[in-house]
């Protein structure tokens, strides 16, 4: 007999309205925690940098001499000019300042300083570039602007070991789709942690995942997750449903038979299929606003295929994206509504009543410390 589960409530509207609000979030998820960067392998070479947005601060992410990841803020030591306006790119050796020429090593050291050679007690040495710790997981970059942060495994949960069987680290990414969304970020992890509306929303999913087939484990402070099974006659999501390529080597017939679906607060969504795996890392623009970079990765062995096309996986899950971010842009608008007021979840929406939770709490402790 199925257990009856409490009355929960959706949050009031101004935790997706107020930009006062995402402000205070934005300190407790994004400027508190690791931070889903990308993939680690895109900085694949010395000197290699990728320039991001989080948070509203920018960071470069480079590899120093040593092929060490590194991250620093990208401001100058010496009157704060941004140090580089690329996205991306490759450094030749050194980061240098487009407006005095303060040069700094791969690895954020001043080297040299123009015109500071006769001013009194100045040292090299003290003005290296602002860095923040970067973690990799399985090939997954995380960055960290908090002050001394507990190691990337701690907010991982035990997770970082779950999936090692996809071998992550050895996956490449095939393509990849920015879509800006009008949501909030919250909205696209809560519609992400449920599939009570697969069936209205998804129908090309439903016939290929039935909506009451996942099982979801109980929510946790950094992770959101649980596995729905695939029908019988289909193979994985594609637009067909059925494998053209090898299953990932290394899965167990129970792991190839399910598709497992992690979001790890606050801003990567995994979803490991069969034969490939597909991330989601959101980054908040503004209460109303998330960009999302979408990229799908597969077995280099099945990529170096003569034919290799991943277009059946890419076309089904950007449908599937596309109806996602509607009914996510709609609920933004429908929140505006003077007349509305918080509802309740079903038992489908267990893990959204966990999120709602360890926000609450968060705002509670935060509250607390303002306040003691
Ligand atoms: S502000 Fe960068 S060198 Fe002057
Ligand atoms: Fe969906």
């Amino acid at each position: 007999m199925p257990q009856n589960v409490p009355l929960a409530l959706s949050l009031p509207a101004r935790y997706y309205t107020s930009t006062e609000y995402y402000e205070r979030e934005l300190d407790w998820f994004f400027r508190a925690m690791w931070v889903h960067v990308g993939r680690a392998q895109a900085l694949g070479r010395k000197g290699a940098f990728q320039v991001h947005e989080i948070a509203g601060d920018s960071l470069i992410f480079t590899r120093d001499d040593a092929s060490r990841l590194r991250a620093f803020h990208n401001t100058c030591r010496h009157r704060g000019t941004r140090l580089c306006a690329q996205a991306s790119g490759t450094f030749a050796s050194t980061i240098q300042c487009p407006y005095h020429a303060w040069t700094f090593g791969l690895d954020g050291s001043l080297i040299a300083a123009p015109g500071m050679d006769r001013i009194e007690g100045f040292a090299r040495a003290d003005y290296p570039l602002f860095e923040a710790p970067v973690a990799e997981w399985d090939g997954n970059l995380f960055v960290h602007l908090g002050e001394s942060p507990a190691p990337l495994e701690t907010q991982l949960g035990g997770r970082d070991r779950m999936f090692q069987a996809w071998r992550m680290q050895d996956l490449a990414p095939a393509r990849r789709i920015v879509y800006n969304v009008a949501a909030n970020w919250k909205m696209i992890i809560h519609n992400y942690s449920e599939c009570l509306h697969c069936p209205g929303v998804h129908p090309a999913l439903q016939k290929l995942s039935h909506y009451l087939s996942g099982e979801n484990e109980p929510a946790e402070p950094g992770v959101l997750g649980g596995k729905m099974k695939l029908r019988d006659n289909v193979g994985t999501l594609t637009m067909e449903g059925r494998l053209t390529r090898a299953c990932l080597p290394g899965l167990s017939h129970e792991e190839t038979r399910s598709v497992y679906y992690y979001a790890f607060l606050p801003n990567l969504l995994l979803s490991l299929h069969p034969d490939y795996v597909m991330t989601h890392t959101l980054w908040p623009r503004a209460t109303d606003q998330t960009e999302i970079v979408c990229e799908w990765l597969f077995h280099p062995g099945e990529m170096a295929r003569p034919g290799f096309n991943p277009d059946d996986a890419v076309e089904f899950w950007d449908l599937t994206n596309r109806q996602d971010w509607h009914v996510c842009e709609e609920m933004q608008i429908g929140l505006r509504s003077r007349a509305y007021r918080p509802g309740p979840y079903s038992h489908r929406e267990d893990l959204l009543a966990g999120f709602d939770r360890l926000i609450l709490e968060t705002e509670q402790r935060a509250g607390n410390a303002r306040n003691p």
